[in-house]
């Protein structure tokens, strides 16, 4: 027997879906790269600030790779596929891939501007799963948008 997409139970059409699952990729895209970034920062950063920001980013890279991986079922649950190849999370993304100034104010700012990009990447996606009336893509989006913000404010307050 064939299975059928599981977007016709939630009763969303085909159209819907795949509107959904497109900005679903975009922000897999977008956080597959952040991720990248963070983890090269942990790694990389020099300076008096060396601590500090590897300790920070290794919890953001951590929180990362999940929300990745909870963006990436979502569109499986939806009947799409996640893309999967580093070229389509290159092409995709709304952040750009890292520079080479690894100091510690440095990082604080591109983690910024990075933060700032991807919240409104997701808050994008949230807004066309409401148009759909797609309440689960929105309520695991949200939670990301609170830590992401979180995180936002802290460092907005470390860089004063
Ligand atoms: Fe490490």
């Amino acid at each position: 027997m064939q299975l059928e997409r599981t977007h016709k139970k939630l009763g969303l059409r085909g159209l819907e879906a795949v509107e959904i699952v497109e900005n679903l990729n975009t922000s897999l895209s977008t956080y597959q790269i952040f991720y990248h970034k963070v983890q090269n920062f942990h790694w990389n950063v020099e300076g008096s600030d060396f601590f500090d920001i590897h300790e920070l980013t290794e919890g953001l890279y951590n929180e990362s790779i999940q929300n990745i991986d909870i963006l990436a079922e979502r569109v499986r649950l939806l009947g799409g596929v996640p893309y999967y190849r580093l070229s389509d999370y290159i092409q995709h993304s709304k952040i750009a891939e890292t520079t080479h100034d690894l100091s510690g104010d440095n990082i604080k700012l591109i983690l910024l501007e990075d933060l700032e990009v991807l919240l409104k990447v997701l808050t994008e996606t949230a807004n066309y799963s409401i148009k759909h009336n797609d309440y689960g893509t929105v309520h695991v989006i949200q939670e990301m948008i609170h830590g992401l913000e979180m995180m936002h404010y802290k460092l907005h307050s470390w860089l004063k």
